[in-house]
């Protein structure tokens, strides 16, 4: 299959065949059509779906809103709502807002809970985003990935943004206790798994993942935030979230609050995002 664009419109081929067409204007759909001979085959899901994505209708940061013509008969309603698409008087409309993410999420808390830190560490800066926004808190922060090109990537990052308060580097975060003394950290983030746009074989491992868990509760401050977010699913399985749950559950509450945020109506798989308060 192959989508071409002429004149406007998304046209689907099939072996050289023309087979659907949509019609946009912006994000109205203005025509959408799949000849009848390849209807009920997944043709028209593909053609929508791609007309979806080439104008930000996945975006995950930002909201947007599609509008299609109301189809010719009540049964193909389905197939529009199937991509979230609602009735609205005389149209279709399909309206997306951001969801508040997992990393997001964990943004906001750290930011509320430690919000001028003095010394932080992302132990897990793959594409430099939590470096960058520990870096926009204030302070010295140390930026760690034991893939050189999530380092390269961070530094990228973090040049274009005009900042320079961090020092990334090649390592390993079961090793952190080379990094700072004990007691001296306000805040470490980890943001488990494999690095987007990288590798997806090359992902955090239970073992090493609870190393460094101990090791940065170490180097807090009391007073001071972990905040990891926990992933599972294809390619990762569960063993590394469920196994580290398990250490973070088992921790001493004379010593620590842990709180685990669960999207509590989307699916297992979904991030986990947990935070750790080392007591003063
Ligand atoms: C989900 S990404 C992190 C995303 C990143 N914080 C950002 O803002 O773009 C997970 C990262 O953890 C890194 N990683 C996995 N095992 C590691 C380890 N033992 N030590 C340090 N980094 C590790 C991976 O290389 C990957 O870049």
């Amino acid at each position: 299959m192959e989508i071409r664009e002429e004149g406007g419109a998304l046209v689907l081929y099939k072996e050289g065949t023309p087979v659907g067409r949509c019609t946009l204007e912006d994000r109205s759909i203005l025509e959408f059509r799949i000849d009848p001979r390849w209807r009920r085959k997944g043709y028209g899901s593909y053609l929508l779906k791609e007309a979806l994505r080439r104008t930000g209708g996945f975006e995950p940061r930002q909201p947007s809103c599609h509008r299609a013509p109301l189809p010719a008969r009540e049964e193909e309603l389905a197939f529009w709502e199937k991509f979230g698409f609602q009735r609205e008087g005389e149209s279709l409309v399909r309206r997306r807002r951001p969801d508040l993410s997992g990393v997001e999420l964990s943004h906001r808390l750290v930011k509320d809970l430690c919000p001028q830190p003095r010394l932080s560490i992302d132990a897990t800066c793959g594409n430099g985003y939590d470096t960058e926004f520990l870096c926009g808190l204030g302070g010295e922060v140390i930026a760690l990935d034991i893939q050189p090109r999530a380092v390269e990537n961070t530094r990228r990052r973090l040049g274009k943004a005009g900042l320079s308060n961090a020092r990334v580097m090649v390592e390993d975060h079961a090793r952190l206790d080379r990094i700072a003394a004990p007691g001296t950290v306000d805040c470490v983030m980890f943001n488990f798994g494999w690095l987007p746009g990288g590798d997806h074989t090359l992902h955090s491992q239970l073992e090493k993942s609870l190393a460094a868990l101990e090791k940065a509760l170490d180097l807090l401050r009391p007073g001071g935030v972990l905040s990891a977010v926990l992933y599972s699913g294809q390619g990762i399985g569960s063993g590394e979230k469920e196994g580290i749950l398990r250490y973070l559950e088992r921790l001493p509450l004379t010593r620590y609050t842990v709180i685990v945020c669960r999207y509590a109506n989307y699916k297992d798989t979904a991030p986990l995002p947990c935070i750790v308060l080392k007591k003063g």
